[in-house]
C-alpha cells in the first residue's frame, strides 16, 4: 500500500481509500493521519454520507409524555425532538419562522413552544398558533409558518433522524441486522443510564475504537479486559448485504456462568451458547453501535461536529427481566461503563493529537481488527464510488 506525504491532497486520500476495495482484511494498514484531520475529506464525508444517513438522536423513552421534548443538533441543523399532543414523536426545526430565534434549549415539557424573541407560539406538532401584532403584515400567512419537519423513524426504541427528505426508510437498512440480533430482544430493553460527551477527535477515531475488542488488552486492562479479554475476539463473516459489521469476544472462563455481576442473568432462553459466552458488537454505518451481552446493551451514536470534534450520545440498556432479578444492575454497571467510556474518550483524544505529529505514520492492522478494514472498505465504497456487494 502506498505511503502518503504529510499533507496529502483530497485526491491522494481518496486514492488511498480506493486501495482498500481490493485488499484482504488482514492485509491492511491504518488510514493516513491526514484522513483524521483533513477539512476537505471531512466535507466530502458530510456531503456524501452524513447528509443522507440515519443518525441516532436518542431514545423514545426520553420523551414519554405528550409535550416532552429535547433540543438536539445534527450537523449544524437545530432540531426539537418532541412527543406531540397526538402522541407521535416528531423532529421539528428549532428555528422560529419569524426571525430565526431558537425556540428551546435543553429539554423539558410544554403545551406550546413560545419563541423567546417576539412570542410567536407553536403547537407541539409545529403548527403556528399565534403571532402577536401581525395584522397588517402583507407577507404574513399563518398556514405557511409551521415549523419544518425532519424525517424521523423509531427502531427498537431508538430515534433516528435523516436530513435527506428522500432517503430510503431506516427499516430497510436495519432489516438484515434484526435477523442477527433477534436473540438479544433489544426492542424490550430500557435505558438505565445515559452518556453524553464531546470527544476531541475525528468521528472515524470514535467509530474505529468502538468496533474492535483488541484494545481491551491495553486501554481497558483494568476494566473489561478482566471479563472479556481482547485475545478472545473473533470476526464472524460479514452480512451478505454489508449493511453493518460485527464482532464477538469470548468471555473469560470464570465469567461464563453465574456468580459475577457480568455473568448472564435474567431470561436466557432466547440465547445460543455462543451468545451466552461472548460479547457481541454490531456497528451500523455510519455512526451507530451496540455492544451487547445477554440482557445488557451498551450503545453509542457519533455525531461529527468538525474534522476533529465528535458529539457522543449513548447509554446502557437492560432487559426488564434482568432488572427484576438484579434491581441494582444500573449501579453495578454504571461505574464500569462510565470508566470504559472515559477510557475510550481518552484514546480518541490522544490519537487525534498524535495525528498532527510529523512522524505519525500508517501502521498494520491486526487480524483482531478486521472490522476496521471493513469500515475502511465501506468508506471507500461511499466516497470513491465503487460497487457494493456482489
Ligand atoms: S424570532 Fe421568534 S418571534 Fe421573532
Ligand atoms: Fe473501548
Amino acid at each position: 500500500m502506498r505511503m502518503v506525504s504529510p499533507q496529502p491532497t483530497l485526491a491522494q486520500l481518496l486514492a488511498v481509500l480506493g486501495e482498500y476495495l481490493t485488499l484482504d482484511d488482514t492485509d491492511c494498514l491504518s488510514l493516513p493521519p491526514a484522513a483524521y484531520r483533513s477539512s476537505a475529506l471531512y466535507a466530502l464525508e458530510i456531503e456524501k454520507i452524513f447528509k443522507h444517513a440515519w443518525m441516532c438522536v436518542g431514545r423514545a423513552e426520553y420523551i414519554p409524555n405528550p409535550g416532552d421534548y429535547y433540543a438536539f443538533d445534527v450537523l449544524g441543523d437545530m432540531l426539537i425532538i418532541v412527543r406531540s399532543d397526538d402522541g407521535e414523536i416528531r423532529a421539528l426545526s428549532n428555528i422560529c419562522r419569524h426571525r430565526f430565534m431558537p425556540l428551546v434549549q435543553d429539554s423539558g415539557s410544554t403545551r406550546r413552544f413560545v419563541c423567546p424573541y417576539h412570542a410567536w407560539t407553536y403547537a407541539t406538532d409545529g403548527r403556528l398558533l399565534s403571532a402577536p401584532h401581525m395584522a397588517g403584515a402583507g407577507r404574513f400567512d399563518r398556514e405557511q409558518c409551521s415549523l419544518p419537519r425532519y424525517r424521523l423513524e423509531e427502531w427498537f426504541g431508538f430515534l433516528f433522524v435523516n436530513l435527506n427528505e428522500d432517503a430510503p426508510p431506516l427499516a430497510a437498512q436495519m432489516r438484515t441486522l434484526e435477523g442477527y440480533i433477534a436473540n438479544y430482544r433489544v426492542a424490550e430493553q430500557h435505558e438505565i443510564f445515559h452518556y453524553e460527551s464531546v470527544w476531541d477527535g475525528n468521528w472515524k477515531l470514535s467509530a474505529e475504537n468502538s468496533m474492535e475488542y483488541y484494545h481491551h488488552m491495553g486501554l481497558h486492562s483494568d476494566t473489561v479486559q478482566d471479563y472479556m479479554p481482547g485475545q478472545n475476539s473473533y470476526t464472524p463473516p460479514p452480512p451478505a448485504d454489508l449493511s453493518f459489521t460485527h464482532m464477538r469476544c469470548g468471555m473469560n472462563e470464570s465469567f461464563k456462568s453465574g456468580g459475577h455481576t457480568m455473568s448472564p442473568r435474567g431470561r436466557l432462553d432466547t440465547f445460543t451458547e455462543e451468545d451466552l459466552t461472548t460479547g457481541y458488537l454490531v456497528y451500523v454505518w455510519p455512526a451507530f453501535t451496540m455492544a451487547m451481552r445477554p440482557n445488557g446493551n451498551n450503545w453509542l451514536s457519533f455525531h461529527p461536529q468538525g474534522p476533529e470534534r465528535t458529539g457522543i450520545l449513548g447509554g446502557y440498556l437492560a432487559s426488564p427481566d434482568l432488572l427484576e432479578v438484579a434491581p441494582d444492575i444500573g449501579q453495578q454497571r454504571r461505574g464500569v461503563m462510565e470508566r470504559v467510556n472515559e477510557q475510550d474518550k481518552l484514546a480518541t483524544t490522544e490519537l487525534a493529537r498524535a495525528m498532527h505529529s510529523s512522524k505519525a505514520a500508517r501502521g498494520p492492522l491486526s487480524p483482531f481488527e478486521q472490522t476496521i478494514a471493513q469500515f475502511y472498505r465501506w468508506l471507500a465504497r461511499e466516497l470513491v464510488g465503487q460497487p457494493g456487494p456482489t
